[in-house]
């Protein structure tokens, strides 16, 4: 069964109080928290405060995304605010090595994020010290797009390699997420489904997550 991260980029920021109660009530695993700074994407999220409110309303894992520039500067900032898992992403960290080390040392596990364009195998230096691999399946930015249908394959490879090498590492999908594509992404090896807008723009989230979580 695959770990569903509902993302709370697509929720209705005004009723998070509620939407954290029914997610806490849910079947999904993890929160995932979209951080976006406009430099390392063209778009701007939310940050440390919201993360630290969302904190006090669930017990659930907190997945923070970070689609920063600079994100060493700040992923203590991020553990303070209640992060449990920090992903950072590889074209946005010339010293990546470090940066891992820096959020395991806070105590959080810690995610490489890879962009659409980025091959599987600039991942084979570090594959041994992340937690989570976030492959995105669209480019990051933005919730509502199409699933770039190519990821498949590169959730196969990598589910290989993690496997030949007995590596405890977690294949995240994030990006165009739908209940008519999860089985087969599921089937290619990920272990855990992002899903924004099939959730939260459903009439049930809540049945739209156990429906995400019955497909295998
Ligand atoms: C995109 C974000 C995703 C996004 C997914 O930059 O990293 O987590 O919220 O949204 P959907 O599931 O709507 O594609
Ligand atoms: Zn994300």
């Amino acid at each position: 069964m695959a770990i569903i991260a509902p993302s709370l980029l697509a929720a209705d920021f005004l009723r998070l109080e509620e939407i954290c109660k029914m997610l806490n009530e849910s079947e999904a695993d993890w929160f995932h928290l979209d951080v976006m700074d406009g430099r390392f994407v063209p778009n701007i999220s939310y940050g440390i405060p919201v993360i630290e409110h969302i904190r006090k309303a669930t017990k659930k894992t907190c997945d923070v995304h970070l689609m920063i520039e600079e994100p060493g500067s700040l992923v203590e900032a991020f553990k303070k605010a209640g992060a449990d898992i920090i992903s950072v992403h590889i074209e946005a960290c010339p010293n990546l090595h470090r940066n891992i080390q820096q959020i395991k040392a806070l105590g959080c596990k810690a995610g490489v994020a890879v962009n659409p364009h980025t091959p599987i195998s600039m991942l084979d230096d570090i594959l041994a010290d992340v937690d989570v691999v976030n492959l995105m399946s669209v480019n990051p930015g933005f919730g509502g797009q199409t699933f770039i249908a190519h990821t498949l394959e590169k959730i196969r490879i990598l589910r290989k390699k993690i496997d030949a090498l007995k590596l405890p590492v977690l294949i995240e999908i994030d990006g165009g997420v739908t209940l008519e594509n999860a089985k087969s992404i599921v089937e290619a090896g990920a272990h855990v489904l992002v899903a924004g807008n099939t959730v939260f723009k459903s009439k049930d989230p809540k049945k739209t997550i156990a429906q995400l979580k019955k497909l295998k």
